[in-house]
């Protein structure tokens, strides 16, 4: 079989390589892609010259290479509705439809459907008007809250407020987010510890794929502005299986009825950002597709032939494939310019040292991002640059294995950053017990 895959940074990167495992799978051709993709395997290809956005090119690629299946892996894309547009033209595509996208494009619209299906959620509100916002946040008692761009936003769209003042301001800031910010919402905010929860779904019916833990801020000690993530860890051990089923009962199974009831089958991934708070687990957000980073602490431990279980996924046959994962832990650090995510463009171009010494060191994979081919050199071509995972027997190892790998990687002018921390809730979770 021949697989596109639209998307271009890490979590591409790790589909292309779990892709390239199977016999079945003779190439793999990833647009835009990113030129380290290539490393991994002789079976992948990229088309960086592809603009992320550009149907008639991608459908220009489908027909060229007689692909067999395209996984539209990123969210931007999905909101345009490839999925739709591509089975327009008869092309099998993986991923959901842009009606069941809007789970992930439309916060406000998700919200609505939550408390329509009685999902657990905080309280929320949303607005179009900044001024009716700011006078909902006068009437509320000084709490924390957290202000949300409707829209995409490149992850960077939810900013947390500690009292009023910073609430006002963060309604004022909406604007930066431009259309995704024309809409925002006003949520209670909620404490409690983090986790992203991966299902695979074929309308009808869901399997559990992996839990992990990301890393948002940008500096150590969950420190500095929110990142797409700067690090991850899977499997994580803050859920147990009374709060898996717990998860099932309140939030993956009326999703998946809710849905189908909407007309909307959701087919494909859905990403559950949630968290553990003193009231149980609660819906975060939910986004329609692999994480990044999580698809790289979660994919390479997949036992299970990928292609077959998107296959039975279209088929809606889900449920007669089991999905097996190995028992490693591992552990995803995000290599980054100095000064992301805010301002980074003086390290664009600068030369990347290392990378493909660290992929080559046992248990250690390295998936490009922000990276593009200079004649025989790599260099930075966007904020996160790689992400590189190691795996172990137990979180501790893992951890040693990934840093020391770190240390062999630089960028030119001593631009590297990357959080030295990663993985620190488990660490901490395991010294308890
Ligand atoms: N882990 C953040 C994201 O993929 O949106």
């Amino acid at each position: 079989m021949k697989i596109l895959i639209i998307g271009a940074g890490g979590r591409e990167h790790a589909l292309a390589a779990t892709y390239a495992k199977s016999n079945r799978v003779k190439k793999i051709f990833v647009a835009p892609g990113n030129d380290f993709m290539e490393e991994t395997s002789s079976k992948i290809q990229v088309f960086p010259q592809i603009s992320l956005l550009d149907f008639d090119s991608m459908l220009s690629l489908v027909k060229k290479y007689d692909i067999d299946l395209v996984d539209v892996a990123q969210d931007n894309v999905l909101a345009e509705g490839f999925v739709d547009k591509l089975s327009k033209y008869g092309i099998p595509a993986f991923g959901p439809k842009k009606a069941a996208a809007e789970i992930e494009w439309n916060k406000d619209w998700a919200r609505s459907f939550m408390k329509k299906y009685d999902l657990p959620i905080p309280r929320y509100k949303s607005f179009s008007n900044k001024t009716r916002a700011l006078s909902h946040v006068k009437q509320l008692p000084e709490q924390t809250l957290f202000i949300k761009a409707s829209g995409l936003a490149l992850g960077k769209g939810v900013i947390k407020a500690e009292n009023r003042k910073e609430a006002y301001a963060a309604i004022v800031a909406m604007k930066q987010f431009h259309t995704a910010g024309k809409t925002f919402l006003i949520e209670e905010g909620m404490t409690g510890e983090e986790f992203s929860l991966f299902a695979i779904c074929d309308g009808k019916r869901y399997v559990i794929a992996g839990c992990a833990q990301d890393h948002k801020t940008v500096y150590n000690g969950d420190l500095g502005p929110n990142t797409g993530g700067m690090g991850c860890v899977a499997p994580t051990t803050l859920l147990n299986q009374q709060l898996f089923s717990q998860i099932k009962r309140t939030i993956l199974n009326p999703f998946i009825h809710g849905m189908l009831l909407e007309d909307r089958p959701f087919t494909g991934i859905i990403y559950l950002g949630g968290m553990l708070s003193k009231k149980g687990p609660q819906v975060v957000e939910f986004n329609a597709r692999w994480g990044e980073p999580e698809a790289n602490v979660i994919l390479p431990g997949l036992q299970t032939d990928y292609i077959d279980i998107v296959e039975a996924v279209m088929m809606q046959e889900l449920m007669t494939k089991a999905v097996r994962f190995d028992n490693k832990v591992r552990i995803s650090v995000a290599g980054c310019a100095i000064g992301y995510p805010t301002e980074y463009s003086k390290i664009k171009g600068k030369k990347i040292v290392g990378l493909t010494v660290a992929s080559r060191l046992p248990g250690i994979s390295v998936f490009g991002a922000g990276i593009k081919r200079k004649g025989k050199d790599y260099v930075v071509n966007g904020g996160r640059i790689f992400h590189l995972v190691a795996e172990g027997d137990n979180i501790a190892k893992a951890r040693e294995r990934a840093y020391t790998a770190m240390s062999h990687i630089s960028v030119e002018g001593n631009n590297l950053h990357y959080r030295t921390d990663i993985g620190w809730r488990e660490l901490a979770r395991k010294a308890k017990k």
